[in-house]
């Protein structure tokens, strides 16, 4: 295991594989007064990811960048073997953005053979993506837990694409007395809508043309909620409306109260639409505040 000093990459960005290693480079900043951002990824980084480092760059002076394809998060047929990886070019926009330092762990180094303990978040965990990915948000807690507790930043970064993630961590947050503060930022868009996400690149020349009725959908469910519609009555309207202009099959169109993801109960309360839908092999999700 390497405990020592950071190699750097052939971006020239300080690059550590163990948790020996981060904490070692962070304590350093700590006792230099510097406050620390981290922004946890699995790799693939487009301008949505580049964008939550340029914000993590506004709050601390030191910002550390994970990059781990998290095989917990992953159900049995989903797309953890073909999942797109490219250490070097990630870490060619990272320098270029000014980040300080890549976290770059093996899996045994996250899960080491005897580990055992696991992260759950019920009832918020279980729910739209929960019921849809079995596993997920725990694969997603548990990871994201020890990313925390092996950093220790002042702050980490999320982007709102995945905005229940955003609420699960904030919850296991609070529940288990991690003092770090969870940042949300809003999710980056194509011209014509569409959110960027590593699994885009998944998506025919035809489908692309399809995706952005995604957010176009959302975005008209938003519209007639505030013009009074039943929330029920426009997430039914939503769906219809992805399958008409091609998705092959909707998961979800929810309308949730932004902060405790009950049934939204009304403009009294902060509100998200949010959708999973598929088209071919690829499965998009997004969702809009209700505003
Ligand atoms: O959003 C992601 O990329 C992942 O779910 C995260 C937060 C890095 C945990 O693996």
């Amino acid at each position: 295991m390497n405990t020592g000093a950071p190699t750097m990459n052939t971006a020239g960005l300080a690059t550590v594989r163990s948790v020996p290693a981060l904490r070692k480079q962070l304590r350093r900043w700590r006792q230099d007064g510097d406050m620390l951002a981290l922004v946890p990824t699995m790799g693939a980084l487009h301008d949505g990811h580049l964008t939550l480092v340029r914000h993590a760059r506004t709050l601390a002076e030191r910002v550390c960048v994970s990059l781990f394809v998290n095989p917990t998060q992953f159900g049995p047929n989903e797309d953890l073997a073909v999942y797109p990886r490219d250490e070097s070019g990630d870490a060619a926009k990272l320098a270029a953005l000014g980040a300080d330092l890549l976290f770059v762990p093996a899996v045994e180094e996250m899960y080491p053979p005897e580990s055992l303990t696991r992260v759950t978040v019920p009832g918020l965990g279980d729910m739209l993506e929960g019921e849809y990915r079995p596993g997920f948000f725990t694969g997603v807690a548990t990871v994201v837990c020890k990313l925390l507790l092996q950093a220790l930043p002042d702050v980490a970064v999320f982007g709102e694409k995945d905005y229940q993630q955003l609420l699960v961590v904030r919850r296991m947050c609070a529940d288990l007395c991690i003092s770090t503060r969870i940042e949300g930022v809003s999710t980056v868009r194509e011209a014509d809508g569409l959110a960027l996400s590593s699994r885009n690149a998944y998506l025919s020349a035809e489908e692309r043309q399809v995706a952005p009725a995604l957010y176009r959908t959302l975005s008209g469910v938003v519209a007639g909620l505030r013009d009074g519609a039943d929330p029920i009555e426009r997430a039914a309207w939503g769906e219809a409306e992805l399958l008409r202009a091609g998705f092959d099959e909707v998961d979800y169109v929810a309308v949730r109260d932004a902060e405790t993801f009950a049934p939204w109960p009304g403009p009294s309360r902060p509100g998200r639409v949010l959708a999973a839908a598929r088209i071919g092999r690829t499965r998009l999700i997004d969702n809009v505040a209700v505003a």
